[in-house]
């Protein structure tokens, strides 16, 4: 059987976001921190950090935080941003504002654009998220497109050619699938990540995107009952499911 990492316990706490080595030693040593049922007041205490730990530790009388290899997923809203680079508030601030100071951080797995709505995951696992957003994964994602005019009807065929061109870019657009719903409404998958791709891939068949949500990451569909702006820990059957 292999042996659980240890951790300081002032580490664990101040990883998980629970303030500095200096914040949470005041907690430990104000007997805010249980194992079992008692309290650890020594921050120097090595913690055997096994899966169940989230269970057996409290802090406040609050079970732990979950250990890291976090992977959530989100149903992010229109207007609020996946990086910096655009202006509005962040998808971390739908999160609790103490797993915004972990470390390792929580990323996104990928971007959505301000505008696009729908299943954003999230993760504090490096090399997870880079085998999701690895090329080589080839994961398909849907997006269900709602737009300004009427589909021309040859769409599909278009995307699936596999020779779609987007402006500004001298390689074109792996095969894509579309499925229109109505005439101005489908759904349509792709593997690849470029810039507001999806938008681009109808502006270069005259149309233009006024809804873009995306429903589908691999074979993991956003849940029905979980409504925009929330979120929650995706379970090992659902992040098989990213993958199939
Ligand atoms: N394509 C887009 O245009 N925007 C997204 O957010 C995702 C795919």
């Amino acid at each position: 059987m292999s042996k659980a990492p240890t951790l300081r316990l002032d580490r664990l706490l101040s990883n998980l976001g629970y303030g500095s080595r200096r914040e949470v030693q005041d907690l430990i040593e104000a007997g805010y921190v249980l194992l079992d049922g008692d309290a650890i007041i020594d921050g120097d205490e090595k913690i055997a950090v096994t899966p169940d730990l989230p269970t057996r530790m409290t802090v406040e009388d609050e079970p732990l935080d979950p250990l890291p290899g976090l992977v959530l997923m989100l149903n992010k809203p229109v207007g609020v941003t996946c990086s910096h680079k655009e202006q509005g508030p962040l998808v971390y601030s739908l999160l609790p504002e103490r797993w915004c100071e972990r470390n390792p951080a929580l990323s996104t797995i990928g971007r959505l654009d301000k505008e696009t709505s729908g299943l954003l995951l999230l993760t504090d696992d490096g090399a997870l998220l880079h085998r999701i957003i690895s090329p080589k994964a080839n994961i398909p994602k849907r997006y269900d497109v709602t737009l300004d005019r009427a589909l021309r009807g040859d769409e599909a065929k278009i995307f699936a050619a596999g020779t779609l061109m987007l402006e500004g870019e001298d390689k074109p657009l792996l095969p894509a699938a579309f499925e229109a719903v109505s005439d101005r409404r489908g759904f349509v998958t792709i593997t690849e990540g470029r810039y507001h791709q999806v938008r681009r891939m109808f502006a270069a068949v005259g149309n233009h995107v006024t809804a873009l949500m995306r429903d589908r990451v691999g074979a993991l569909a956003l849940p029905d009952d979980l409504a925009p702006g929330e979120f929650r820990i995706l379970s090992e059957d659902e992040l098989a499911k990213v993958f199939s």
